[in-house]
């Protein structure tokens, strides 16, 4: 389970998430949605350790993130496969060597078991076959997917995805939510995914979050959401941001 309790983070005098509170339970996928700037990637990276909270209590697992020394945190983010904005392949490697990146980290495991790894990852997200490509020889969706079998590589309990399907046209949106749901049905992974795309979070979620003026605004499921009457939930997925105001 990844829990935050009362999180706060501020860049200088911008404060970004003010008391953040969010439980994410083991087995589900959650959506996080919300408008642009408003820390939703910022979110994401306090829960790996990338960025220290300013107050407040950020737990993977029951282990207290910001307090984890170095080899704990590590290990940790061997339990957790990051999905990047732009899906941040390495223009000089090729795709198994990005795939396999995190694999050889690890620092134990022999090169045979790397390459079943990566072949499998790559099967996994329909990509086998690529492993000799470079990024740029890629569409972004094929990006996306090596990105996924790069996280998925070192078999994660959770994989948070940052706006997987951000820039991505609606079919191949389709292929990248369908492997959302397979990873978390195939892999048992709990997930977490950004996204700013209703379609998407209405598809693959079990329950949908708002992130709003740095704090939770929404929690529920999508049934929930639909129906839920909060003018600033109703005008983010009705692409009507003008029936929040005035809003408490
Ligand atoms: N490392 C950083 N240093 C300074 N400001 C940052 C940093 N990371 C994010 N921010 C600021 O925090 C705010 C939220 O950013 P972000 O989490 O990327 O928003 P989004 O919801 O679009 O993902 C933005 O105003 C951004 O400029
Ligand atoms: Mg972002």
């Amino acid at each position: 389970m990844i829990e935050l309790r009362g999180v706060r983070k501020a860049f200088g005098r911008k404060v970004v998430l003010e008391d953040v509170t969010l439980e994410v339970r083991d087995g589900e996928t959650l959506a996080v949605i919300g408008y642009s700037g408003v820390g939703k990637s910022v979110l994401l990276k306090t829960i790996v350790g990338l960025l220290h909270p300013d107050a407040g209590s950020v737990r993977v697992d029951g282990a207290e993130v910001p307090a984890l020394r170095r080899a704990e945190l590590y290990e940790l983010r061997r339990r957790i496969g990051y999905v990047f904005q732009f899906a941040a392949l390495f223009d000089s490697m090729t795709v198994f060597d990005n795939v396999a990146m995190g694999l050889r980290r690890i620092g134990t495991l022999a090169p045979d078991e790397i390459e079943r790894r990566v072949t499998d990852a790559l099967e996994r997200v329909e990509m086998a076959g690529y492993e000799a490509r470079y990024p740029a020889e890629l569409s972004g969706g094929q990006r996306k997917r090596v990105g996924l079998a790069r996280a998925v590589a070192t078999r994660p309990k959770y994989l948070l995805y940052d706006e997987p399907t951000t820039g991505l046209d609606p079919v191949t949106t389709t292929v990248i939510d369908r492997l959302i749901q397979k990873m978390a049905e195939e892999l048992k992974v709990t997930s977490v995914v950004i996204t700013h795309d209703m379609t998407s979070a209405f598809r693959i979620a079990d329950r949908i979050a708002m992130l709003y003026h740095g704090r939770i605004r929404f929690v529920g499921t999508p049934e929930e959401t639909g129906a839920t009457m909060d003018p600033v939930v109703r005008g983010f997925i009705e692409g009507r941001p003008e029936l929040a105001q005035g809003a408490a």
